[in-house]
C-alpha cells in the first residue's frame, strides 16, 4: 500500500506517544497481533454443517466493517457461503432479504456490543420466530457476539445459545479486527490470519517509526490544523469493492471525530463524504472541481483487479470517435479515469489531493486499509482535541427513542 500527500503541510506534531499511552485503555490497538485460536474453536463446531448463508443482525460498528471487508472479497471463487447483513428496521427491506436465502441452511450471527440496540433485538425477534415456526434446533443457528456481563450474553446464556465475547475496551466502530468481524468472516471462509497480518504490517511500520508513521502524522496534521477551511474529507474510491468500506469510513470518521472538543465548548469534526469512482465523476465531481474549496479529497486505487477483462475490437459506425478504447482492459480504463481526475485537482493546485494505491484485492490489502484508517482517525481525534472513542450523540437519540418506546406502553 502506497500512500502520496499533495499538500505541504509545515508543522506536524509527533502524537506517537500519546497513541502508545492510549493502549492501555483503547483495545483496537493490539487486535492485529492477537491470539486466534478461539476462532479456530469456534470454527471446529461447525465442522459438518451445511451453511450456505450467514446472516449479521447488527449494526454501525456492528455490521458495517464486516460488511466493508466481506464486500471486498467476496469476489474469490474460493468463498463458498454468502453473507447477508440485516441492518435496517425497513420492513420492506427486511422481507426481501429474509427472501432472498433459504433460512434453514443458514446461520445467523447477533452482534451487539451493549447488548440492547433496539433495531438489532427487533430484528432478532423477528428471525426468532420465524424461525421456531419452521421447528428447527434454534441452538443450531445462532451465535451471539457481545461484551462479557451484557444482557444480550444473560439471554443467550440461559437459553444455551453459542457466545463469543468481545475483547476487552473495544468500540463498535473499532472493533472489526476483533470477534466481531473475525469470527463471521472466517465462518464464511475468509484468511482472517492475513487480514490480521496486513494489520499488523502497517502497525509494526507506525510503532516502529517507519515510513507510514510520517505519513500518517503528516496527514493528519495537515487535516486538523485546516479543519475550518476544508472541513469536508472525500474518499473518491474507484473500484465498486470499496463501496461499503467508504460506509464503514463515513461511521469510523463522523461518530469518532463529530464533538466538543474536550477542554472548551467548541464544536468540531470534519465531514466524511464517500465517493465511488467513476461513477460520481458523473456527479458529485462537479462540485470539487468547480465548488467551494472546502474538501480534501483522498483518491483510493487498485492497482491489479487480477482480471483481463478487455473492451472487444469492434468498430461500429458513427462511434469511430472511441474506436481508442477497443482492446483496452477495463482495469486500465478505470485506473487511467482516476489519474485524469486527479491531474485536473492537482492543476487547480488549491485543493488538498492524496492517493492511496492498494497493490491486489486481498485480505491482506483490506486488512491494512483498516488499521490505516484507524490509526488517522485517533491520530485527528487527538490533534482535533476529542475524545475519538464515545459517542455522546447517537447515545442521546438511543435514550430519547427508548422514552417513546416506554410511553406507548403507558398508553
Ligand atoms: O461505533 C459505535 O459505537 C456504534 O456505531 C455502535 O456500533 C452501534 O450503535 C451499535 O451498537 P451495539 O454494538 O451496542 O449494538
Amino acid at each position: 500500500m502506497k500512500n502520496e500527500l499533495y499538500f505541504n503541510i509545515n508543522e506536524v506534531v509527533d502524537a506517537t506517544d500519546k497513541l502508545v499511552k492510549e493502549k492501555d485503555t483503547i483495545g483496537y490497538y493490539d487486535l492485529p497481533n492477537q491470539d486466534i485460536t478461539y476462532i479456530k474453536n469456534y470454527l471446529k463446531k461447525f465442522d459438518n454443517k451445511d451453511i450456505e448463508t450467514i446472516v449479521i443482525i447488527g449494526i454501525g460498528g456492528s455490521s458495517l466493517g464486516i460488511q466493508a471487508i466481506y464486500d471486498f472479497l467476496r469476489y474469490d471463487e474460493n468463498l463458498t457461503k454468502r453473507m447477508v447483513f440485516l441492518d435496517s428496521t425497513d420492513p420492506l427491506f427486511l422481507k426481501e432479504m429474509l427472501e432472498s436465502f433459504n433460512l434453514v441452511k443458514a446461520h445467523f450471527m447477533i452482534i451487539s456490543k451493549s447488548g440492547n440496540t433496539i433495531e438489532t433485538i427487533s430484528i432478532y425477534k423477528y428471525v426468532y420466530q420465524k424461525l421456531c415456526s419452521l421447528n428447527l434446533d434454534l441452538k443450531e443457528y445462532f451465535t451471539f457476539i457481545t461484551d462479557e456481563g451484557s444482557n444480550l450474553q444473560k439471554y443467550a446464556n440461559n437459553e444455551g445459545f453459542n457466545v463469543v465475547n468481545i475483547q476487552a475496551n473495544i468500540g463498535g466502530r473499532f472493533s472489526v479486527l476483533s470477534s466481531v468481524g473475525l469470527i463471521p468472516l472466517a465462518l464464511a471462509g475468509i484468511d482472517v490470519k492475513e487480514i490480521l497480518s496486513g494489520a499488523n504490517e502497517v502497525k509494526k511500520e507506525f510503532f516502529n517509526n517507519g515510513e507510514i508513521n510520517q505519513t500518517l502524522q503528516k496527514k493528519a496534521s495537515f487535516m486538523a490544523s485546516h479543519f475550518d477551511k476544508h472541513p469536508n474529507n472525500c474518499i473518491f474510491a474507484y473500484s465498486e469493492r470499496l463501496k461499503y468500506f467508504v460506509s464503514w469510513y463515513v461511521q469510523l470518521w463522523g461518530e469518532s471525530l463529530g464533538k466538543k472538543q474536550t477542554n472548551s465548548q467548541l464544536n468540531v469534526g470534519l465531514t466524511p463524504i464517500g465517493l465511488i469512482g467513476p461513477k460520481d465523476q458523473h456527479s458529485f465531481l462537479q462540485l470539487i472541481e468547480d465548488g467551494p474549496r472546502d474538501k480534501s479529497i483522498t483518491f483510493i486505487k487498485v492497482n491489479d483487479f487480477v482480471s483481463d477483462l478487455k473492451v472487444p475490437d469492434i468498430k461500429m459506425k458513427f462511434l469511430e470517435g472511441l474506436d481508442n478504447i477497443n482492446n483496452l482492459e477495463f482495469e486500465t480504463i478505470i485506473n487511467m479515469q482516476a489519474d485524469s481526475i486527479v491531474e485536473s485537482l492537482l492543476y487547480k493546485s488549491d485543493i488538498p489531493v492524496d492517493i492511496i494505491e492498494i497493490d491486489h484485492i486481498n485480505e491482506r490489502s483490506i486488512g491494512k486499509l483498516i488499521y490505516y484508517y484507524e490509526l488517522l482517525t485517533s491520530l485527528v481525534g487527538e490533534f482535533l482535541g476529542v475524545n475519538t472513542y464515545n459517542q455522546p450523540g447517537v447515545e442521546a437519540g438511543k435514550k430519547i427513542l427508548k422514552t417513546k418506546l416506554q410511553n406507548i406502553l403507558k398508553d
